[in-house]
């Protein structure tokens, strides 16, 4: 079946990859295993590859999935799977160093999103490093077939779950409205150290 996020990929991209992304890697030591949860069509993870000893990248859209694969070119460190993010704990993919959970909160249904958190917090590792980014609640009510069911959650709510780790960083941006996102909305990020 094609998702609205099938056609979303099928007819336009996110372009270019966070910022955040060109320091993360700092942050590690060693070459750290990284697990993008909801990771598109690879924007944020494809520049990592060749500091990363794995990424593991799961998405719920095959077409997604699929972009990210002919985007790969020779790398052999890179497992994508087209998987709902839910199932993620029975999927057994042991602990990361960093993982990335970047415009996937909002999207998974309300009751949902706190342990999620706690799921993804599960498969970190010690000192390890969580990207959680966003819509926040504070937006207009969403308006197009893409956003529809958004759920959107507050950076008040993500923060609790993070009260036993260290704040790396945290910002909130607003967003002029674009035609996938028609509305004025802004995106809190925030990256977590596990102590
Ligand atoms: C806003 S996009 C962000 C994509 C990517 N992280 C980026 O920043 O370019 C949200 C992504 O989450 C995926 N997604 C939505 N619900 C999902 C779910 N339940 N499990 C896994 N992926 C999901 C969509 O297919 C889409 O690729």
């Amino acid at each position: 079946m094609t998702s609205v996020w099938d056609e979303f990929y099928q007819n336009t991209s996110f372009g270019s990859p966070c910022v955040h992304y060109q320091w993360i890697i700092h942050l590690f030591a060693n070459r750290p295993r990284i697990l993008d949860v909801g990771c598109g069509n690879g924007r944020n993870t494809l520049p990592l590859i060749p500091i990363a000893s794995e990424i593991v990248a799961i998405d719920s859209s095959k077409i997604a999935i699929e972009q990210y694969r002919g985007r790969l070119g020779g790398a052999s460190n890179v497992t994508l799977i087209h998987a709902d993010a839910l199932t993620l704990f029975d999927l057994h993919l042991g602990s990361f160093d960093l993982v990335l959970c970047h415009g996937l909160l909002h999207l998974l249904p309300r009751g949902s999103q706190h342990s999620f958190v706690r799921l993804i917090q599960g498969l970190t590792g010690h000192r390890g490093v969580n990207v959680v980014v966003a819509i926040d609640q504070c937006d207009p009510a969403p308006a197009s077939s893409l956003t529809a069911s958004y759920s959107r959650i507050p950076f008040s709510e993500v923060e609790i779950e993070y009260q036993r780790w260290e704040c790396l960083f945290h910002d909130r941006t607003v967003f002029e409205p674009t035609v996938f996102l028609p509305n004025r909305r802004s995106t809190h990020r925030s990256i977590w150290r596990k102590l």
